[in-house]
């Protein structure tokens, strides 16, 4: 359960980019954001996962709970833990060179053990029939095989709470059929992932000309 009623200025403008705004998703319901370029979609994301105010410096008012809980009162790891994210630009989300080790990376944060996280790493590129992407140099896959690792990414980490910052952005309609099919898992996961339905929040930018 995501709910939220905030502002926020970011530290360098004048004026606010979010303001007063509300929204309240219960577990097992599936957003779409959308709106024009720069009217916010990722600047909530950020307030939704804590990289504002935690890394993006500016002056937040209101509250946002994930799961009841304030995020105000904590770490972007604790965040971290409900709530999974895919960046806008994958690149930028990467800790690790090879990809399944990057799939794997949330999971040894966890502390799991190492045989846990391998069968969970196979098992993340072998439902979604990605094993093609498996232990390759992520810096040698085209943006959008790149945005599907940090999907699986993700999806490894089996959280309650999924934020996807404009998924399809580097996708060709194959690999955004596939996105499809993810989508899907993580709404309606089965046992034996997982026995709660997930929330998840997608932001999509509009074509410039529907307004
Ligand atoms: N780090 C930042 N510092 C200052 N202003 C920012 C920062 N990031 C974004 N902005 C500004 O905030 C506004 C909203 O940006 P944001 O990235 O949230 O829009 P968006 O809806 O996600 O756009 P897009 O569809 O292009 O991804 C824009 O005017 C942008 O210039
Ligand atoms: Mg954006």
């Amino acid at each position: 359960m995501i709910d939220f009623e905030l502002a926020f200025r970011y530290a360098d403008e004048k004026s606010p980019v979010l303001r007063q705004i509300a929204g309240n998703i219960p577990k097992g319901r599936c957003i779409v954001l959308c709106g024009n370029s720069g009217c916010g979609k990722t600047t909530l994301l950020r307030c939704i996962n804590g990289l504002i105010p935690q890394f993006y410096e500016g002056e937040r008012t209101g509250f946002c709970h994930l799961n009841g809980q304030d995020t105000a009162g904590m770490s972007i790891g604790e965040i971290g833990e409900s709530a999974a994210s895919v960046f806008q630009d994958p690149q930028s989300q990467f800790f690790t060179v090879n990809s399944s080790n990057e799939v794997a990376f949330g999971l040894e944060n966890h502390g799991l053990p190492q045989e846990k996280i391998r069968q969970r790493v196979d098992e993340a590129f072998r439902i979604f029939h990605l094993e093609r992407l498996k232990n390759r140099n992520v810096y040698e896959l085209s943006s959008g095989e790149r945005q599907l690792i940090s999907i699986l990414s993700a999806w490894a980490m089996d959280t309650e709470i999924f934020l996807f910052d404009e998924p399809t952005a580097n996708l060709d309609f194959a690999a955004t059929q596939q996105l499809k099919s993810i989508l899907f898992a993580l709404k309606n996961r089965a046992k034996p992932y997982c026995s709660v339905s997930t929330g998840c929040i997608i932001s999509l930018a509009l074509p410039m000309n529907t307004g």
